[in-house]
């Protein structure tokens, strides 16, 4: 069975991977969609056409889910042909300030999880397969104020490439993308929407034009994919600048 296994499908851009997948990867039989919300995958599931779905309810901050995941990969013994590491939250809030858990639920979902289901999904693969891991415009240079956020990001990046380079020689391509703000639930979880000046004045970006762009990028074997003009320009500014000086700019 070919497969494709998306990570927070419950919700905004990964509902999205999920209802566009086999535009670019026809091959896909059966897709499994991770999250913790079950009724939300199961609705999910029924809109998706000519393609099975498996709902897999885990929560990825709880390190017994890799153990779950580990398991029915060994009994199932899939060919991945892609996988979408989606799930990720920010918080809005300084460090030491708040709730500790906000803070460390950034690093066991947005690191801890996607490194744990990369590691565990890698020996299912074939030359052919894809990786997609959303990053975002915060791994570009630090934001203080989501100073945690945006270092978990920068791992993402950093992840892919090192990870494309070592997958490269088994024909099997990983790709970041990198968007900006988008008007999801993430928005409304991260404590953001009216608390932040940057995020009230930033573009924001569609993430129907985000999840068709990433898709292609993977498909065309592209290690970064940043969608929009005026983010790739950013991305070159905080490549071109010294960070004490972007670091002030890109402040949430
Ligand atoms: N929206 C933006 O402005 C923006 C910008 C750049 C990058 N991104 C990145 O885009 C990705 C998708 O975010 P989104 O905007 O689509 O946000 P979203 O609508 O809040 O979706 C987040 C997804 O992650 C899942 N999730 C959260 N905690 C989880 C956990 N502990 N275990 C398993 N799944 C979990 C959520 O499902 P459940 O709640 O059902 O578990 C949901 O499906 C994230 O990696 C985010 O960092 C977002």
């Amino acid at each position: 069975m070919t497969i494709a296994i998306i990570t927070g499908a419950s919700a905004g851009l990964g509902e999205e991977f999920a209802l566009r997948l086999r535009d670019y990867f026809p091959q896909v039989e059966q897709v499994w969609l991770i999250a913790r919300r079950r009724e939300r995958l199961e609705a999910l599931a029924g809109k998706l056409k000519g393609v099975e779905s498996v709902v897999l309810p885990l929560d990825l901050c709880d390190k017994g889910s890799f153990a779950v995941l580990a398991e029915k990969l060994a009994a199932e013994k899939p060919r991945v042909a892609v996988l979408i590491n989606n799930a990720g939250c920010g918080y809005l809030g300084d460090v030491g300030q708040g709730d500790l858990a906000r803070q460390t639920t950034m690093t066991d979902l947005n690191v801890t999880a996607l490194t744990a289901v990369t590691h565990l999904t890698i020996p299912y693969m074939a030359s052919g397969s894809r990786i997609i891991n959303v990053s975002s415009i915060a791994s570009f240079c630090a934001n203080a104020h989501m100073t945690v956020y945006s270092s978990t990001k920068a791992y993402v990046s950093s992840f892919t490439r090192g990870l494309a380079f070592e997958l490269k020689k088994k024909g099997i391509a990983v790709t970041a993308v990198c968007p900006g703000p988008m008007a999801t639930e993430f928005l409304d979880v991260g404590n953001i929407k009216g608390n932040s000046k940057t995020f009230a004045i930033l573009p924001y970006c569609d993430p129907k034009k985000v999840v068709a762009g990433t898709l292609a990028a993977a498909k065309a074997g592209r290690v970064f994919y940043t969608p929009t003009a005026f983010y790739k320009f950013y991305r070159t500014v905080a490549k071109l600048l010294p960070h004490a000086i972007v670091v002030h700019m890109a402040k949430c």
